[in-house]
């Protein structure tokens, strides 16, 4: 299975998400409470703390954190998201948080700066995922601790996983690939990072598939493309993702979450 962990995606996520920037709502981070209130509690910050939130998207992840800890530095590589981050930020009074354009494979830090890395919701866009693993093991200092919470595919299962990757690339070209929860472990560990942990489990959220679609700003040509991936689901991917239709005849699913804590040797 080719993991496209180099490859360029359709489109780039700076041009997919300064298109989503201005729908990038509430609602979307309530679907994914559950995992920063996790990475609130496994980072375990003090208020001495320096963290760095890669792909910050509209800073949800960093403005939580901002509160708990002496600075937050937050990169992405659209403006247009920046943009949202930035007006939050305002709005809350917050003012620890920096907002930086930056790519996750190329971070513009030095070495062994930040106590804390964050990375949520967004690792399955990068191009390149180990030379972020490595760029994450340079710039915390040793002991430093890092969080990260994403979408992903199951090991045991190679056809859903390759269904459900192909069906994200259909709906937002920017999506490069989902990881395994062995394959966060295998690439984190050969960035010389140290893996406690690695959980996955059903996302516990019902997506539907029409407001699935809106949210990623499909055209025409796109939903009915995605439309009929999910029609034509293998059974794996249906019992795996739990693809069903509601009492209206709406398609709906449930995608997987990974849950990965690990640190710099100390
Ligand atoms: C779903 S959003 C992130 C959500 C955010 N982390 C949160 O916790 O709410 C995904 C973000 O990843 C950013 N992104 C994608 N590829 C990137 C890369 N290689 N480097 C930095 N940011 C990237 C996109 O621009 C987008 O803002």
């Amino acid at each position: 299975m080719t993991t496209r962990s180099q490859a360029q995606p359709a489109r780039s996520a700076r041009d997919q998400f300064d298109r989503q920037a201005p729908h990038y709502d509430e609602q979307w981070n309530a679907w994914n409470r559950e995992s920063l209130d996790w990475m609130l509690s496994a980072a375990k910050p003090v208020s001495s703390d320096i963290a760095l939130d890669v792909a910050t998207g509209a800073g949800f992840t960093a403005l939580a954190f901002a509160p708990v800890v002496r600075k937050v530095i937050a990169i992405d590589v659209s403006d247009g998201m920046l943009a949202q981050a930035r007006r939050r930020a305002g709005e809350l009074r917050i003012g620890n948080a920096e907002f930086r354009i930056a790519p996750a494979e190329n971070m513009p830090f030095d070495d062994s700066g930040f106590d804390i890395a964050l990375c949520r919701v967004a690792a399955h866009h990068f191009v390149d995922v180990e030379a972020f693993a490595r760029e994450v093991a340079r710039v915390l200092r040793p002991g430093g601790r890092l969080l990260i919470a994403d979408t992903t595919v199951p090991d045991d299962s190679p056809e859903a996983a390759d269904w459900q990757n192909a069906v994200e690339i259909a709906r937002d070209p920017s999506h490069v690939r989902n990881y395994s929860p062995s394959r966060w472990r295998d690439l984190l560990t050969s960035a010389g990072l140290l893996v406690d942990e690695v959980t996955s489990s059903g996302g516990g959220i019902t997506i539907p598939l029409t407001d699935w679609m809106v949210k990623a700003g499909c055209t025409a040509a796109q939903a009915d493309d995605v439309r009929a991936r999910f029609a034509a689901a293998p059974d794996s991917a249906r019992a795996v993702f739990d693809i069903r239709r509601d009492d209206s005849g709406e398609t709906i699913f449930s995608w997987r979450r990974v849950l990965v804590a690990a640190r710099r040797p100390a």
